[in-house]
């Protein structure tokens, strides 16, 4: 079994005997499989996340004799999952995302239940008072430690049913005067608008054929885009994150397009090759950055890809993704680029 890594994942271990014996609910961003043993402990628990590596790896983990911890991956907690008398968020970094858990969540616990939220002090776990205003009176905070702290509070108000439709975010583009209607949910990137990366790589695309992976898709804006603009390509859209999935999927529907969505953890789902993989990959995750993942993606594509395939790659110009991509790729070519952004054609 796993233990505790991280520091929120050590603040809760030395608060554990809170969650022992309890129904409890645990969700949020998880650095590590800590959360499974404090589930595992529990009278019942489910472990509920957004992030299919983090599902993947607590899978893997998840014994029979944990027989009483069920797991869930997707973008909201099914409405016929039990009651719970305890909820426990690992707060994401996104702010709007905290709050768009507590929505779905919060319905599924019984009135009076213990709410607790664990988080990074840089992180936002200092306005948990106010993300909790209208749902409890009261907070405080239990514990903390390693620049993390416990907060806790207690259900005394009434939730409304969860409405996914109220948490969705619009806006359109124009794309190469092909005017696009982009649908977010809270904290997937871009929610907010088209990131200037992805305009680029969209205003410079090249010639594209056949089965076509849109990597990170995010909102689903270039897996749409690619299937509005040659609707004769066979396009994919993965991402990690069951929010995005949910949001790409509500994006190509507001275009009438379709195109097939599905989870992964960069190349791990990808059954046999493709022609090209399109990206604007991910250089965070929670508070720090991180390179591991797209240099990963940058050398294993070769084998994933079909003759004369390519990768097509965006990313901000300070990072340095270049002798990766001359490392796995004969060739290369810089399509665009300006002070911030570069866009790379590796074959
Ligand atoms: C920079 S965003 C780009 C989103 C979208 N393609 C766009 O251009 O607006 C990177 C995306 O990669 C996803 N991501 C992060 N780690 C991943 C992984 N290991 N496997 C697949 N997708 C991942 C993130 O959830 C995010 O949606």
């Amino acid at each position: 079994m796993s233990t505790a890594q991280s520091p929120v994942s050590q603040l809760l271990e030395r608060n554990a005997a809170l969650f022992a014996d309890k129904h409890l609910l645990i969700a949020g961003y998880m650095e590590d499989n800590y959360p499974l043993v404090l589930a595992t402990a529990a009278a019942s628990a489910t472990l509920f996340t957004t992030d299919y590596s983090r599902w993947r790896q607590l899978t893997a983990l998840h014994t029979p004799q944990g027989g009483a911890v069920q797991l869930y991956f997707g973008h909201q907690l099914p409405a016929a999952a039990p009651a719970f008398d305890t909820l426990l968020i690992l707060l994401p970094k996104a702010k709007a995302e905290a709050h768009y858990l507590l929505a779905n969540l919060l319905p599924h616990l019984r009135s009076g239940s213990d709410i607790f939220l664990v988080g990074d002090n840089r992180g936002g776990i200092n306005g948990a008072d106010k993300l909790l205003a209208q749902y409890a009176s009261h907070c405080q905070k239990l514990d903390s430690a390693r620049r993390c702290s416990l907060i806790h509070a207690a259900l005394d108000q009434p939730v409304n049913p969860f409405q996914l439709e109220s948490w969705l975010q619009h806006y359109s583009v124009s794309v190469r005067g092909h005017d696009l209607r982009v649908v977010a949910l809270p904290g997937v990137f871009s929610a907010d608008g088209l990131d200037e990366g992805t305009r680029m790589l969209l205003e410079h695309l090249p010639p594209l054929r056949g089965r076509v992976l849109d990597m990170g898709c995010g909102a689903g804006v270039i897996g749409s885009a690619l299937c509005a603009l040659h609707p004769e390509l066979e396009v994919e859209m993965c991402d990690i994150n069951a929010l995005a999935l949910e949001s790409a999927r509500r994006t190509l529907a507001a275009n009438q397009l379709s195109a097939k969505v599905y989870p992964s953890d960069m190349l791990s789902d990808i059954q046999g090759k493709v022609q090209h993989i399109v990206t604007n990959p991910p250089f965070h995750a929670g508070l720090k950055t991180l390179y591991g993942p797209t240099e990963q993606l940058i050398a294993q594509t070769p084998q994933k890809l079909a003759p004369r395939g390519s990768l097509l790659l965006v990313a901000n110009a300070f990072l340095k993704y270049q002798p990766f991509l001359q490392k796995a790729f004969r060739q290369q070519q810089i399509l665009a680029e300006d002070k911030k952004f570069r866009l790379y054609h590796s074959f």
